[in-house]
């Protein structure tokens, strides 16, 4: 009985699974990221690099509203000195219900909401498109590459193919990752666009993986302290479970018969 909930389960995941993958054509590139793997951490300078691209491209129109401009000064992120935070919130204005105007930011208010009609707000978006590597399969894949959030932003970024239409009076872009093939986001990186104070590569890829990191951090903060905590349990378990294993062997020693 078991095995055949089991069995039916498993060929139910499968079916889903192929459905799912013929479904749409969407690609999605498997681009490799620093945090993948069970001990993967964010890679910091990419995370500034990210910061950067959102700054100066993607925050025209999209908001991350659920992400304070301290956490940027946090270990494990962009980590911006004391300084650096001030200095980044300060460029954007805030509306204070105290005063009932608006003032420069501080480190403890938040990013602003999405700014143009129809653009999603992306903190938790990177969360949001997690699954690629999955929902078929026994989720392993998830487990040691990721959830696939980042490669799914990486290559809708990268993911033009220079077509557009026009529909209802709606300019729509081709794009190979997008559900559908067709978005109306404008294609909003190009080769070159945002310099680099390291001088890192800022071709179309390298700037959609950077900001895409920096869009995981921003919807999972804490996922290196996170793997670190479900390592260490999971070494408390293999030794608490060979401790139990030892002494279940010791105590009924005695009466187990010797034939
Ligand atoms: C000109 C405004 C504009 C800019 C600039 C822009 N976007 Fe968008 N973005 C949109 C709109 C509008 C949508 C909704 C598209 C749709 O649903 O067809 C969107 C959707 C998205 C989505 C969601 C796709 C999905 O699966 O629903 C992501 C992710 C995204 N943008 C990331 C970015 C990033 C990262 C940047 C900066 C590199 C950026 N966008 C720059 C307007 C913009």
């Amino acid at each position: 009985m078991m095995k055949k909930t089991i069995l039916s389960a498993l060929v139910a995941v499968g079916i889903a699974g192929s459905a799912y993958a013929a479904e749409g054509e969407s690609v999605v590139e498997d681009y490799s990221f620093s945090f993948e793997g069970p001990f993967g951490t964010y890679d910091q300078a990419q995370l500034q690099r990210g910061l950067q691209v959102y700054t100066e491209v993607c925050a025209a129109c999209h908001g991350l509203e659920f992400v304070a401009y301290r956490t940027l000064g946090d270990d494990g992120g962009p980590k911006l000195s004391e300084d650096q935070v001030k200095a980044y919130a300060k460029q954007f204005e805030v509306y204070d219900p105290e005063i009932d105007d608006t003032r420069p930011a501080k480190p403890s208010d938040y990013f602003g909401t999405s700014s143009y009609d129809g653009a999603p707000d992306l903190s938790l978006m990177a969360k949001a498109r997690a699954g690629f590597h999955g929902p078929y399969g026994l989720g392993i894949n998830q487990i040691v590459k990721g959830m696939g959030g980042a490669e799914y932003i990486a290559s809708i970024l990268a993911g033009y193919t220079g077509e557009e239409k026009e529909e209802a009076g709606t300019l729509f872009y081709s794009n190979h990752t997008f559900p559908g093939g067709w978005i109306s986001m404008p294609p909003p990186l190009e080769d070159g666009m945002v310099e680099f104070r390291d001088g890192s590569d800022n071709d179309v890829e390298s700037m959609a993986q950077d900001v895409a990191a920096f869009l995981m951090w921003a919807a999972e903060p804490k996922m290196t302290a996170r793997k670190k905590t479900g390592f260490l349990v999971f070494v408390y378990m293999v030794f608490l479970g060979a401790l139990l294993y030892l002494s279940n062997k010791k105590l009924w020693a005695p009466h187990k018969r010797k034939d």
